[in-house]
C-alpha cells in the first residue's frame, strides 16, 4: 500500500493525530505537555487494555462456523435450530480448565468444548468438555475442586499433593480421573477431540413430549492424542499449539468438522434407569441408549479480533431454546446461574450486547440502562402496560423444559439408583474400553503424577483409589510408584502399606 492510500491515524474520537512517533515537548528536549491528548489516551488505553481472566478455563480460543441438520429429530424437538434442513451460525471456544491465559495448551487437562448457536429462538449455549463425565456431582464441591488444580496461597505454586488430597476424598471424581489420566487427557489438537454436553438435558416436541438428551459432537478428524512426553515436549516448544493448529487449518481451507449426535432416554425411563441418569459423574452406556445422529458443525471462518470474539465470548448454560431444557442435575442448575454472573462480573451487565454474544434474532427484553449499555430503550419500560410494549407469550416458549419434584429440604446426595457407586464406570473403561498399551499409558501417567510431590498419606489412599477402581490397575500403580522411590531413596519407599485393609485386598 502506498503511503498515500493508507488511512490517517486518528484518536478514539476520529480526529487525525499529529505524529505516531513523537510526543508533545517544550523544545527537542523539553518537558511533556498535558495537552498531548492522543499520548494520553494511548497510555491510558493500554493501562486498561487487560479485562479479568475466565476463573476456570482461561486459557482458550476458537473460531465460527456453521451448523447443519443432517437427520430428522423433529419427533424428539421442536427447536427450530434442530428441525430438518436448517442451519445456523455457531461459535465454538476450546480451552483448558486450570491454566492461566498464557499456559500451555498441551497440559493434562480436561478441554473446555463451548458452543454457541445463533438460532432463530435466540442463543442456544451447549457448554461441554472433551470428557463426559465430570469430577464431581454438587455444585458445593465446584469452587473447591477448582483451588485444589489451580496455586497454593503460600508458594503460588501448582501442586499435585493438594489436587489427589481432594480427588482421594472424592471418590465420586475417580470416572473423571480415569479418564485424564489416560490418554485423552492430553489431546493432540483441538480438531481431533469429542465434544460431550455431558450433563442431561431436555428435549421438548411440538406436541409438549418430554426426552432426556446427552450430546457427543463427535470428532470427523478422528481421536487422536498425545503421549505424556509428546505434551510435555510441546509445552515446551509452542505454548499454543492448538490454538495455531486450529487457526491455521482454518485459513489454509481446511475445515473441522464434528458429527452431533444424541442418546435419547424416554422422560419417564428416568425414574427407574439403572444410573442415576442426572448424576455427571456417569455416562449411559451406549448399549442402553445408542447415538443417534443430528447433524454437522463446521468450523469455517477465523475470529479477526481476539479480544472481542474470543476473550469476551459469554457461554452460559441457561441459554435453552424453546424445545430444550436443563435437567435436575444439580451441577447444571448451579451452572445455570453461575455463568452469567461470572460475565456480569469479567465483562459488566450489558455483556450481552457485544456483538459475539448478540443474539442474530431481534431482543424485546425490559432490561434498562446500565454500564456499557449501547442499544436504545424504548418506552413503555415496564410491564404490564398499555402502550404496546412487549407482552410475554408463554405458547412460544417451554419455560425451559418443566419436570416435578416434591421433599423436604435436604443437603443430601441424590436417591440412589440400583449401580450407582463411584468405581463401576471407571472399572469398565480400565477393563473393558481399553486396550493393553493404553492401560500401560495409564499405569505410567498415574505413577509420573503421583511422583510429582504428593505425600506419603494421602500416596496411600490413591493407591486405595486406584485398587477400588481395578484391583490389578491399583497394584500396578503402587508398585511403580514404590519402585520409583526405591531407585531414589531405598530407606524411605521400604515401608508397607498399612491402610489397605484385607477387606480390600479381597475386592
Ligand atoms: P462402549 O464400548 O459402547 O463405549 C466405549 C466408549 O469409550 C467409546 O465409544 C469411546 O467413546 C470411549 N473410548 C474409547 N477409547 C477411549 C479411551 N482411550 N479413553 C476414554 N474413552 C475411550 O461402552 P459403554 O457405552 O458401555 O461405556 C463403557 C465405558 O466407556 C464407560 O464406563 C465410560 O467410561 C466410557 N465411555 C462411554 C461413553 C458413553 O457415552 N457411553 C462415552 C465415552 C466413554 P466415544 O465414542 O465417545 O469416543
Ligand atoms: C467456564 C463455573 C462445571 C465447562 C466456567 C466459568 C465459570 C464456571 C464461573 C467461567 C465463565 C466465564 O468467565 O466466562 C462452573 C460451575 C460448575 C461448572 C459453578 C459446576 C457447578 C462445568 C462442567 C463443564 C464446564 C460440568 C462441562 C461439562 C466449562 C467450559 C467453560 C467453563 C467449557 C469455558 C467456557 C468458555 O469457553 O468461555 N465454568 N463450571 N463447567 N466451564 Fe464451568
Amino acid at each position: 500500500m502506498s503511503p498515500s492510500e493508507r488511512p490517517p491515524t486518528t484518536t478514539d474520537a476520529g480526529i487525525p493525530v499529529a505524529s505516531d512517533e513523537h510526543s508533545l515537548t517544550v523544545g527537542p528536549d523539553g518537558p511533556l505537555l498535558l495537552q498531548d491528548h492522543y499520548l494520553i489516551e494511548q497510555m491510558a488505553n493500554f493501562n486498561r487494555e487487560r479485562i479479568p481472566e475466565r476463573q476456570p478455563h482461561a486459557k482458550g480460543g476458537g473460531a465460527f462456523g456453521t451448523f447443519q441438520v443432517t437427520q430428522d429429530v423433529s419427533a424428539l424437538t421442536r427447536a427450530a435450530v434442530f428441525q430438518p434442513g436448517a442451519e445456523t451460525e455457531t461459535l465454538i471456544r476450546f480451552s483448558t480448565v486450570a491454566g492461566e491465559r498464557g499456559s500451555p495448551d498441551t497440559w493434562r487437562d480436561p478441554r473446555g468444548f463451548a458452543v454457541k448457536f445463533y438460532t432463530t429462538d435466540g442463543n442456544l449455549d451447549i457448554v461441554g468438555n472433551n470428557t463426559p463425565v465430570f469430577f464431581i456431582k454438587d455444585p458445593m464441591k465446584f469452587q473447591h475442586f477448582i483451588r485444589s488444580q489451580k496455586r497454593r496461597a503460600d508458594n503460588n505454586l501448582r501442586d499435585h499433593d493438594m489436587q489427589w488430597d481432594f480427588w482421594t476424598l472424592s471418590p465420586e471424581s475417580a470416572h473423571q480421573v480415569t479418564w485424564l489420566m489416560g490418554d485423552r487427557g492430553i489431546p493432540r489438537t483441538w480438531r481431533h477431540m469429542n465434544g460431550y454436553g455431558s450433563h442431561t438435558y431436555l428435549w421438548i416436541n411440538a406436541q409438549g413430549e418430554r426426552h432426556w438428551v446427552k450430546y457427543h459432537f463427535k470428532t470427523d478428524q478422528g481421536v487422536e492424542t498425545f503421549t505424556q512426553d509428546e505434551g510435555d515436549q510441546m509445552a515446551a516448544m509452542d505454548t499454543d499449539y492448538h490454538q495455531r493448529d486450529l487457526f491455521d487449518h482454518i485459513a489454509g481451507g481446511e475445515f473441522p468438522s464434528w458429527t452431533l449426535h444424541v442418546q435419547v432416554m424416554p422422560f419417564e425411563d428416568a425414574k427407574t434407569y439403572r444410573f442415576n441418569p442426572f448424576d455427571l459423574t456417569k455416562v449411559w452406556p451406549h448399549g442402553d441408549y445408542p447415538l443417534r445422529e443430528v447433524g454437522k458443525l463446521t468450523l469455517n471462518r477465523n475470529v479477526t479480533d481476539y479480544h472481542t470474539e474470543m476473550e469476551q465470548a459469554a457461554f452460559e448454560p441457561n441459554n435453552v431454546v424453546p424445545g430444550t431444557g436443563l435437567s435436575p442435575d444439580k451441577m447444571l442448575l448451579a451452572r445455570g446461574f453461575s455463568y452469567s454472573d461470572a460475565h456480569r462480573a469479567r465483562l459488566g451487565v450489558n455483556y450481552k450486547q457485544i456483538p459475539v454474544n448478540s443474539p442474530k434474532v431481534e431482543t424485546h427484553s425490559y432490561s434498562k440502562d446500565g454500564a456499557m449499555r449501547i442499544r436504545n430503550v424504548t418506552d413503555p419500560v415496564y410491564a404490564p402496560n398499555s402502550y404496546g410494549g412487549p407482552q410475554a407469550n408463554p405458547a412460544l416458549t417451554d419455560d425451559g423444559g418443566k419436570w416435578y419434584a416434591d421433599g423436604e429440604m435436604v443437603r443430601s446426595a441424590a436417591t440412589p439408583h440400583a449401580q450407582d457407586d463411584d468405581w463401576g464406570q471407571p472399572g469398565t473403561l480400565v477393563r473393558d474400553v481399553l486396550n493393553d498399551a493404553e492401560r500401560d499409558r495409564l499405569v505410567t501417567n498415574i505413577v509420573g503424577h503421583l511422583l510429582n510431590g504428593v505425600s506419603e498419606p494421602i500416596l496411600l489412599r490413591a493407591f486405595e483409589y486406584w485398587h477400588q477402581v481395578d484391583k490389578s490397575l491399583g497394584d500396578r500403580i503402587e508398585a511403580g510408584v514404590r519402585a520409583k522411590q526405591h531407585e531414589k531413596d531405598p530407606k524411605a519407599a521400604q515401608q508397607a502399606n498399612p491402610a489397605r485393609s484385607a477387606a480390600q485386598d479381597k475386592a
